[in-house]
């Protein structure tokens, strides 16, 4: 059996814990919107359309914060057809996904559903097709409290209070070939439009946050480059950066599943490394902080790919101008359209992506935002009929409701592997995968309610590790919970009709005797200790 240890001390703090980890990204593809978050049919839809079921699933797991309204979709999206009597609506394209958008699921739906599930909107404006005239309008309409002609008219429009949207992300992967009016050949352009846009949007309300691209994956060949330049731009006057990665694997090789967590490592490891210089080049005092808003870990099946470019492929690759396109009607009621994601059906994503959120808070000195994609689903799986528990469910709840206070670094001491290049498809081709850890913790302590929490994944498909945690430091702690949700071999998801096939359950396995607690990591597990202070 390998050995895993884990030492832990109150004075290993990496930063405060942010209460926007473990958000959602929502964006209108598929039934994602039409079919999950609106069914005016559904037996459960309020006045308004919204499925009840998955506003109370989703308010039930907790979810504190949903990046929102795209995506690629929002670069060409006009938000001001979108409001007021739905009679009065525009129908548009969405040329990024080839659909109808019908506009009943408009701004102000999006952001009174994001009221109704108790989440954070956290609001992205088009900067694709939108332009800075939009971007000011639509602060004013959303923030402002009244006397101007968008303020107003949100009043008319029937929400008096102004929304609050704190966080603004100016506009959706921008660098990337295939967005609309796509800044991939220009980053300095980018990096001046989203300083400016920056500018307004806070001179029209002053408390906002806003966020600005960088590459949107690490396969692209302007891959750090890019974001320097934009940044070089518009460092000091935005607040975050935007990442997006979505890590992929061979279905079944869970080895490669696992590794996405060294793919979002570097990723976020560069990043800083770039705000950084910047932040010396410019000698500020303003330190950028960082906002991983689009991320998974899934299965794929491998298509035929082109060795050779090593995913670096020429921004050609992404135009793909086809006549025989037909563009998509998503009728609410018909899930057929495409089915809501399920990225994260069994146990062995749920660990997978739930060791992103360990690797979060990690990083939570630098890292501030997090938005799982499909997150609507693996907070709240989902069909035509009905909402139930998959795995990540349980992953993503416990680490909303326990993740509190400062993150505290676990000096983890684990065995590692390597896994060897493989490709998917022409993008996603990977180089060797060196030194992944077997077992990856985080840890969250509140000082002032006496609670430590420590998180542990154990990725090894193969065999159990006999582990030990060592938090001696913290004195007179004692251990009131351990849950654990392992891996049973069968890859079976979580149903409507059985919720807790698999889930985390209490269990007394462990020892803890003057501070250390000795038990054994079941093969692909998820662990949650629960320590309280005696009283
Ligand atoms: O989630 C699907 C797409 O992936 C989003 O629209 C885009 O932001 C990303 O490339």
């Amino acid at each position: 059996m390998k050995k895993t240890k884990i030492t832990l001390h109150p004075s290993y703090v990496i930063g405060d814990i942010s209460p926007r980890l473990f958000g959602a990204f929502l964006e209108p593809i598929g039934s994602m919107v039409n079919g999950t978050m609106y069914n005016p049919k559904h037996p459960t839809a309020d006045e308004q359309g919204f499925r009840g079921d998955v506003i109370e699933g989703l308010k039930k797991a907790g979810v504190p914060a949903v990046r929102m309204p795209g995506g690629n979709f929002v670069s060409g999206w006009r938000w001001k057809d979108s409001i007021g009597p739905k009679e009065q609506r525009k129908q548009n394209l969405d040329l990024a996904w080839g659909q109808f958008i019908p506009n009943d699921v408009g701004h102000d739906e999006y952001l009174q559903w994001a009221e109704k599930i108790g989440a954070e909107a956290m609001y992205t404006i088009n900067l694709g097709t939108g332009d800075l005239n939009d971007a000011i309008d639509i602060v004013e309409y959303t923030n402002f409290p009244g006397e101007t002609y968008w303020s107003d008219l949100r009043i008319k429009n029937g929400h008096k209070d102004p929304y609050g949207v704190k966080v603004w992300y100016l506009g959706n992967e921008m660098d990337g070939p295939w967005q609309i009016a796509s800044y991939d050949k220009d980053p300095r352009g980018y990096g001046i439009l989203a300083h400016e846009v920056s500018k307004v949007m806070k001179f029209t309300d002053p408390s906002i946050e806003t966020v600005a691209c960088v590459s949107s994956c690490p396969f692209l060949t302007h891959y750090p480059d890019w974001d320097r330049q934009v940044l070089e731009q518009c460092y000091e006057s935005v607040d975050y950066i935007s990442l997006h990665h979505y890590h992929s694997a061979p279905v079944g090789d869970i080895g490669a599943l696992m590794a996405g967590v060294n793919a979002y490592e570097d990723y976020i490891n560069t990043e800083i490394a770039l705000s950084d210089y910047m932040k010396t080049m410019y000698r500020s005092k303003h330190t950028m902080m960082i906002s991983l808003d689009e991320y998974a870990s899934s299965w794929r099946e491998p298509k035929k790919a082109s060795w050779g470019l090593n995913g670096r492929l020429p921004a050609s690759t992404f135009y793909q101008f086809d006549p025989s396109k037909k563009f998509i009607h998503h009728d609410p009621d018909n899930m057929a359209a495409g089915g809501p994601p399920m990225l994260t059906g069994e146990v062995v994503s749920a660990v997978a992506n739930a060791s992103i959120g360990l690797l979060m808070l990690r990083h939570a000195d630098r890292v501030k935002i997090g938005c799982a994609t499909g997150g609507l689903s693996m907070y709240c799986a989902s069909n035509h009929d009905y909402v139930w528990k998959g795995a990540s469910y349980y992953t993503m709840s416990e680490l909303h409701e326990l993740a509190k206070g400062k993150s505290i670094l676990p000096v983890t001491e684990t065995d590692t592997y390597h896994v060897d290049s493989y490709a998917i498809d022409d993008q996603n081709q990977y180089a060797d995968i060196d030194n992944v850890p077997y077992v990856t913790a985080a840890a969250a302590y509140d000082e002032d309610k006496g609670e430590l929490n420590v998180f542990v994944c154990n990725a090894d498909w193969e065999e159990e590790h006999e582990f030990t945690m060592d938090i001696r430091g913290f004195g007179d702690y004692k251990l009131v919970e351990n849950l654990v949700m392992a891996d049973d071999g069968s890859m079976e998801r979580n149903s409507h009709d059985n919720q807790t096939l698999h889930c985390p359950r209490p269990v007394n396995d462990a020892t803890f005797e003057n501070g250390i607690v000795h038990t054994v990591l079941h093969k692909i597990s998820w662990n949650v200790f629960r320590f309280e202070k005696a009283k």
